[in-house]
C-alpha cells in the first residue's frame, strides 16, 4: 500500500477565465460530472489510501481554505500549506520530509496531480499497486508511462531502458533518459524511435529512497527545508520535480500505463472529453449558424452565445470576462495572462 499525496497547488493558467487565482483548474468540474477534479482525485485515492488519515494534500496558501471546502474529511494534520507555490521540487521536497517524520523512511509515497481525468480505475488502482511493489522491493522512483499520440511539448518523456521483470501484473522497466517538455523538433524525433512514453506526472517511491536522491541532485532545496522547515520556503528555487530530480536520477522506473488518462491541460481537452457526433462543444445555451468545431462556455443559467460562421474557436463567459481564442492557440493564454496587471 502506499500514502498518496495530492499536489494541489498549480494555477491552471491555460483554463482562464474560468480558473482564477482563488479559483484554480483543480476546484473546476470540467466533466459534467459536478465533482470538481481534486475531488474526483481525492474520490480515487481514497480506496488506494485506504482512509481519509492516509490521504495527503499539498497546496499553497491562496488555496488552503477552497482544498478545506472541498475536501472536509479530510484531516488538517495531513494538509500541508506552502506560504506560496515554488513549483512541485519543494512540494515534493517537504511533504515526503513531513510524510518520513511521521511514518518513517520506509514508508511508499505516492504524489499525483489533481488535475487529471482517468478512465478505468480498476486498471488504475492494480497499477498502483504493482508500483508500491516495485518500490517496496528496490530503490526506485516508479513513473507511469503514457502512450503518446502526438508530439506534444507539454509533457516530459520518457526513454524506456531495460525489462526489470514483473511486479504484480505489471511488466517495468528501466529508464534510460528522462527529458522534461522538449521542443517540438525532439519530441517529433522522441516519437519516431518508439522507445517513449509520456509521463503522466505521478510518482511513486520510498520516502527515504528519494530523500537520499534529492540530496545529492537537489540539495539547494533539501538542505534548506531540513535545516529551517517551512521558514526556507520563500527562498527555494522554483523548479518542478521533472527538472530538480526526474532528469537527473539513475533510480528512476516506468510502468506503461493504459488506463485511460488526460492532464486536461488546456481548452482542448475539454473537447477530447466531451465531444461526441456534435458540432460544437456547447457548455452553455448556445444558437449557432455555421459554426462547428467550437467550444463554448458561459458561467450561469440565464447565459446564450450566439455565434455565425465560426469554426474552430473557444469562446468562454466567465463573470466579468469573455475570451474569444483559436483553438489551436489556447496554449498562450498563459502569455497573455502576463499583460494583465490584476486577475480581474
Ligand atoms: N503544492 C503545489 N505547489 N502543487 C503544485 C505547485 C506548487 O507550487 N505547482 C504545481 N502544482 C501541482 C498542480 O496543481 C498539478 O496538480 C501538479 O502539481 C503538476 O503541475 P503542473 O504545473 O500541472 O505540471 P505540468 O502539467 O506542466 O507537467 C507535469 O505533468 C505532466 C503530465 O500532466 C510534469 O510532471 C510532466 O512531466 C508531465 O508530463
Ligand atoms: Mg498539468
Amino acid at each position: 500500500s502506499l500514502i498518496p499525496v495530492i499536489l494541489a497547488g498549480g494555477k491552471g493558467e491555460r483554463f482562464w477565465p474560468l480558473s482564477r487565482k482563488q479559483r484554480p483548474k483543480q476546484f473546476l468540474s470540467l466533466d459534467g460530472s459536478g465533482k470538481s477534479l481534486l475531488q474526483a482525485t481525492a474520490d480515487r485515492l481514497l480506496s488506494v489510501a485506504g482512509g481519509w488519515d492516509k490521504l495527503w494534500v499539498c497546496t499553497s496558501k491562496i488555496l488552503a481554505e477552497g482544498v478545506k471546502e472541498q475536501l472536509p474529511e479530510l484531516p488538517v494534520e495531513n494538509l500541508l500549506v506552502e506560504p506560496e507555490g515554488r513549483d512541485t521540487a519543494p512540494a515534493v521536497a517537504w511533504t515526503t520530509l513531513e510524510i518520513a517524520n511521521r511514518y518513517g523512511d520506509d514508508t511508499v509515497v505516492g504524489f499525483f496531480p489533481a488535475d487529471h481525468w482517468i478512465a478505468d480505475e480498476a486498471a488504475y488502482k492494480q497499477i498502483l499497486e504493482d508500483a508500491a511493489k516495485l518500490a517496496t522491493q528496490k530503490e526506485a522512483i516508479v513513473t507511469l508511462g503514457i502512450k503518446p499520440n502526438q508530439p506534444s511539448t507539454g509533457y516530459g518523456y520518457i526513454e524506456q531502458g531495460e525489462a526489470e521483470g514483473t511486479f504484480g501484473k505489471s511488466l517495468v522497466y528501466r529508464v534510460n533518459r528522462f527529458t522534461e517538455k522538449p521542443d517540438r523538433e525532439t519530441a517529433e524525433e522522441f516519437l519516431a524511435t518508439g522507445r517513449f512514453s509520456w509521463n503522466s506526472g505521478m510518482f511513486v517511491f520510498r520516502a527515504g529512497v528519494v530523500l537520499k536522491e534529492l540530496a545529492i541532485h537537489a540539495s539547494e532545496i533539501l538542505t534548506p527545508l531540513k535545516e529551517q522547515g517551512i521558514a526556507a520556503y520563500s527562498q527555494l528555487p522554483k523548479k518542478s520535480i521533472d527538472y530538480a530530480l526526474m532528469e537527473k536520477t539513475n533510480l528512476a522506473y516506468v510502468i506503461p500505463a493504459a488506463f485511460g488518462w488526460d492532464d486536461l491541460g488546456d481548452w482542448n481537452a475539454i473537447e477530447r472529453l466531451l465531444k461526441g457526433e456534435q458540432a460544437n462543444v456547447e457548455l452553455a445555451t448556445h444558437v449557432g449558424m455555421d459554426t462547428q468545431g467550437s467550444i463554448l462556455y458561459a458561467e450561469g443559467e440565464d447565459e446564450v452565445i450566439v455565434t455565425i460562421g465560426l469554426e474552430d474557436v473557444v469562446v468562454v463567459r466567465d463573470r466579468n470576462v469573455t475570451l474569444i481564442v483559436k483553438k489551436e492557440r489556447t496554449q498562450e493564454i498563459k502569455q497573455v495572462l502576463k499583460k494583465i496587471q490584476e486577475d480581474p
